[in-house]
């Protein structure tokens, strides 16, 4: 008898809480909130370690944050979210390693775009931004079709950047900006021009808002540095990702609502 009044006063708890964070996210929605926001999803090894699990669990718990993350942006009605989740320079990463974040996005992708999930219930377009091309086969093909399960989604945008670098994308955006300057014999290249090439804008994002890295690290790590230059608020959390949440969130949040109406006045 004791164990099911337990259950039933957790259930209701757990439905309390639900409902005063859905109220809380209510409530700022209500203000300015940022159209782009970045994620470094830093420190998943780290809150392995401390919590004596399996790298692997670590990666498939800062997935769990990223659902969670996603939606509390999504109910804030920010329209474009960007998450760095593999860097080009994580294929120097053990093979173990390698192969189980690659799994995880095999698996995950899928789950995050089928019938019922999150990105289709929030109307969200998936895109994978980045080398795709150095993804194993079997992993590019699960990306492709979980890309294309949402392909008519216009609410809102996920950039899962991955093989991601910065520096690759803005080297591949002027390749495309000197070819057709050739093409045109004009060879003046602007920085307008470099922008319009690069892989984010020609996913459709927005100009972003917010870059936020998790973990108490202070560094970009090659991660949107064209993107971050111009009136960006960059954000460093010490919460490693996969305990990252909305409390660590909304001090942000408001930090941005109170740049806006600053600057509104
Ligand atoms: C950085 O922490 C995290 C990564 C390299 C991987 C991020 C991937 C996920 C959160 C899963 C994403 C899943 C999908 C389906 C998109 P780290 O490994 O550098 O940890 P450390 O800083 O403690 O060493
Ligand atoms: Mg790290």
């Amino acid at each position: 008898m004791a164990g099911l009044i337990l259950s039933a006063l957790q259930w209701l708890q757990t439905k309390v809480t639900t409902r005063a964070h859905r109220l809380l996210l209510r409530v700022l929605a209500a203000g300015p909130v940022p159209r782009h926001v970045a994620f470094v999803m830093d420190g998943n090894r780290r809150y392995a370690r401390i919590n004596h699990k399996k790298v692997a669990q670590g990666h498939a718990d800062g997935y769990q944050a990223l659902r969670r993350v996603l939606e509390i942006c999504l109910r804030l009605n920010i329209k474009c979210v960007s998450v760095y989740a593999f860097a080009i320079e994580n294929f120097k990463r053990s093979p173990e390693e390698v192969q189980a974040l690659m799994e995880l996005c095999q698996l995950k992708m899928l789950e995050l775009c089928e019938h019922g999930d999150l990105l289709q219930e929030y109307g969200v377009r998936l895109n994978i931004v980045g080398r795709t091309d150095l993804l194993p086969e079997d992993v590019l093909a699960a990306v492709q079709r979980a890309q294309d399960l949402t392909k008519h989604n216009n609410r809102s945008i996920l950039n899962v950047c991955m093989p991601y670098a910065s520096t690759e994308e803005i080297t591949t955006s002027v390749e495309t900006c000197v070819r057709e300057a050739l093409e045109s014999k004009d060879l003046n290249i602007t920085t307008t021009a470099i922008e319009k090439n690069l892989r984010t804008t020609l996913a459709g994002s927005p100009p972003l808002d917010i870059i936020i890295r998790t973990s108490g690290v202070k560094r970009l790590s090659d991660f949107f540095l064209w993107q971050s230059c111009e009136g960006v608020q960059v954000q460093f959390s010490d919460a490693y990702w996969p305990d990252f949440g909305l409390f660590d969130f909304i001090p942000i949040i408001l930090d941005f609502q109170r740049r806006a109406w600053q600057t509104s006045v």
